[in-house]
């Protein structure tokens, strides 16, 4: 399969008619290196912070603003996630080659393939489960290549595994209780050793707001292994959300569910989404329901970008369809 263009943005992170690229090439080697300083591109990005640094740090001087407010301002300037040239080799053979791809603030962003394309690769790349071979991932601007998960976990990254991994033994809310005990850092052996490791009322309360928007609020009090696979895909989502994550990086979390858990968990995204700002990049095979639910959309095939571009755009492509979706809509 050669490289296919999709008219949208470009994988190198530079903006719609900008620089040398126009944001509607193939997959090129990058555009922004052959235009060092265009407006947009990473260097653009230094250049400008280094032209705003003396104000800023007026600003902090005066006490006029906080290293909240400055955060934020960084996190607008720069995409939430960044994927550059991500290539993974397993013995040899290239399970991800040169993948670029990026997630902006509350936005629901689709990654498609056939089976083995690469995407749950990509995922454990992205998480910190496994190193890529070359290439960069930045989270909120900033290299996080050499953290473990679980500090960038606590960058605010979440993920769902494609096989999931629950406690038997435990219920379902008990489960989101202790991603909430993971979140306020109020765990810990030597709490539940006094016997102070009870929820408060507040933990309960926020466990309990994130099963009613699953819609599993009935299930709170049931051993986890007397669910259903599809209700246990919700409680893994929850324990996700729990951690109000500023992204979530979903593997196949419809897979189980009938059509109206399916509906329903549409449903939460876009909600998680438009009302928490939550970005979330999702790995689904139903088609139906990436196109409802997201704005942006990669297709990989053989560990290579194929296409990207608006979704609508994207799952109208021949070349797409061929490769993919075509034998599901055919
Ligand atoms: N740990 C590993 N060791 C060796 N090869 C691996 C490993 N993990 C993945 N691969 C290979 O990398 C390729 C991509 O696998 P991956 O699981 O990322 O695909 P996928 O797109 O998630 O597929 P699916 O839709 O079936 O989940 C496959 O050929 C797979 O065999
Ligand atoms: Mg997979």
């Amino acid at each position: 399969m050669g490289v296919h263009p999709v008219r949208g943005r470009c994988p190198h992170l530079c903006p719609p008619s900008r620089g040398s690229c126009r944001g509607q090439h193939a997959l090129q080697p990058r555009c922004h290196t052959a235009a060092p300083r265009a407006p947009g591109t990473r260097r653009h990005h230094h250049a400008a912070a280094a032209e705003q640094a003396p104000v800023l740090r007026r600003r902090y001087r005066g006490h006029e603003d906080t290293r909240a407010d400055h955060d934020r301002r960084r996190d607008r300037a720069v995409s939430l996630l960044e994927a550059v040239s991500v290539t993974r080799t397993f013995a040899g053979i290239a399970a991800l080659h040169d993948v670029s791809l990026e997630v902006g603030e509350a936005e629901v962003v689709g990654l498609i393939g056939p089976n083995g394309a690469g995407k749950t690769t990509l995922f454990n790349c992205i998480y910190g489960e496994l190193r890529p071979s070359r290439g960069v991932v930045r989270f909120r601007g900033r290299n996080i290549g050499s953290l473990p998960p679980e500090r960038r976990a606590r960058l605010g990254l979440g993920r769902t595994f494609q096989r999931i991994e629950l406690f038997p033994g435990m219920t379902v809310r008990e489960h989101l209780l202790v991603a909430e005990r993971s979140r306020n850092g109020r765990g810990g052996l030597l709490r539940d050793l006094l016997n102070k490791g009870l929820p408060t009322p507040d933990e309960r309360v926020r466990a309990d707001r994130v099963l009613g928007l699953l819609g599993i609020g009935d299930q709170a009090d049931r051993p986890i292994e007397s669910t259903s696979l599809g209700h246990s895909r919700l409680v893994e989502l929850g324990r996700a959300l729990m951690m109000e994550p500023r992204l979530l990086l979903l593997d196949e979390p419809s897979s189980g569910l009938d059509s109206n858990e399916r509906t329903m968990l549409g449903d939460v995204f876009r909600s998680a989404c438009n009302e928490s700002g939550t970005s979330i990049l999702l790995v689904e095979h139903d088609v139906e329901m990436v196109s409802r639910v997201t704005s942006r959309l990669y297709v990989l095939d053989s560990g290579s970008v194929i296409a990207f571009g608006d979704t609508s755009e994207v799952l109208a492509d021949p070349l797409v369809r061929r490769a993919y979706i075509g034998d599901v809509l055919a």
